[in-house]
């Protein structure tokens, strides 16, 4: 356990972070905000086949799969200016994605045949033609508390699934209803949530779940969230899911940053994270057996971080520790923009784009592990 004043000293440490972010975004905002990109489908991607084994691709969650719906919300959680996108195939387009290129769900829909960018459902560059083959609900900053969303004023898991139901009914107008009902009993479904409650929620301390539960009992609480949101898309006729475990989310950049004092990963954020894993993986064990129409593959993001923090150049990685952007040490969102210095050149040595995500490479290798998964265990 720390030491009180540790404690304290931290966790000022970490308010203070939180202030200056807020800050600084609202600064900006107004200079950032102007550019609105035009997503378009990506020109170089490949017709897709006739019929796809899986006809599209429907992804929930928050930043890691979050392809551009914080776009047009009114949160400073925003990524839709340069150098975010900068490595984008086809030239810079910053697209609302946190990363300097794709994210994992993109990487899974191209690899299946189906697009090389997931739609993101706010987006109206889009419309429900094509959704039709993937749509992405998820939204930066937001978890499976409630109370999460709160913090940035982001969408809420129960909102994503109010979009998921209206999508159906979308689907069911354009496709007619035998189709839309195949598309959604087939299509995979790329759930990645979690680690906002802890690092943006319970440790930041500004919610009062601090308060209220231990760590035991919040742990135990998002994962009884995350059954309710399985239990939810089930019953609105999902089939083949993968669910993310949390990463060592005390080795993100941030986090080392804000335990400069003591060095290294903060340990004790990396222990929270293997026991909410523990019981989030025997939920779905419960879960799925009760279930028999549901499969539900869970992916240990937790180890495949480790093994790459562990063992860097088997992905040729250089840096594990900082992101790649800015000082890499506080800066995402608008922190992370074209007049940080300090960007690094080449982003392909990096895990981490900014104090909080995964470079492009490291999210096409994490995207290679869930289709691993997909098709061992879920399809
Ligand atoms: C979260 O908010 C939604 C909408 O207000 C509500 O229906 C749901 O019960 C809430 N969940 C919890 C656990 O409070």
């Amino acid at each position: 356990m720390a030491r009180p004043a540790a404690r304290r000293r931290a966790t000022a440490l970490r308010q203070a972070a939180a202030l200056m972010l807020a800050a600084l975004s609202f600064f900006c905002m107004c200079r950032c905000c102007r550019a609105r990109d035009a997503a378009a489908d990506n020109p170089s991607s490949p017709p897709a086949p006739p019929q796809p084994k899986v006809p599209a691709v429907i992804v929930f969650g928050d930043s890691t799969v979050d392809t551009g719906n914080n776009n047009g919300i009114g949160t400073i959680l925003k990524s839709n200016f340069p150098p975010y996108g900068r490595d984008m195939s086809g030239g810079p387009r910053p697209t609302g994605r946190f990363c300097n290129g794709r994210l994992p769900p993109d990487f899974i829909s191209e690899a299946l045949g189906l697009p090389p960018l997931v739609p993101a459902y706010l987006d109206p560059a889009y419309g429900i033609e094509d959704f039709a083959r993937g749509v992405c609900f998820a939204s930066a900053g937001t978890g499976l508390d409630n109370k999460t969303a709160g913090v940035l004023s982001v969408i809420p898991l129960w909102k994503e699934v109010e979009y998921f139901k209206e999508y159906k009914r979308r689907l069911r107008a354009h496709a007619g209803g035998g189709a839309a009902r195949r598309i959604v009993s087939d299509a995979l479904y790329v759930v990645s949530i979690g680690t906002n409650d802890f690092l943006e929620n319970y440790f930041l301390l500004v919610t009062g779940r601090f308060a209220q539960f231990t760590v035991a009992e919040f742990e135990d609480f998002l994962v009884a969230q995350a059954e309710w949101f399985l239990a939810e898309i089930h019953r609105l006729g999902a089939r083949r899911v993968t669910f993310a475990g949390l990463s060592p989310i005390g080795c993100l950049p941030l986090e080392r940053t804000l335990n400069a004092l003591r060095g290294g990963c903060i340990e004790e954020y990396n222990q929270v994270a293997r026991d909410y894993n523990a019981k989030l993986l025997a939920m779905l064990r419960r879960l799925t057996a009760a279930r028999p129409g549901l499969k539900v593959g869970y992916i240990n993001v937790y180890q495949n971080m480790l093994d790459l923090i562990t063992n860097p150049s088997t992905l040729g990685l250089e840096n594990v520790e900082e992101g790649c952007c800015a000082t890499g040490k506080v800066e995402m969102s608008y922190l992370c923009n074209d007049k940080s210095p300090g960007t690094c050149e080449d982003a392909g040595k990096y895990f981490f784009w900014d104090s909080f995500h995964p470079t492009e490479k490291v999210n096409q290798f994490f995207a290679k592990k869930t289709l691993e998964l997909f098709y061992e265990k879920v399809l």
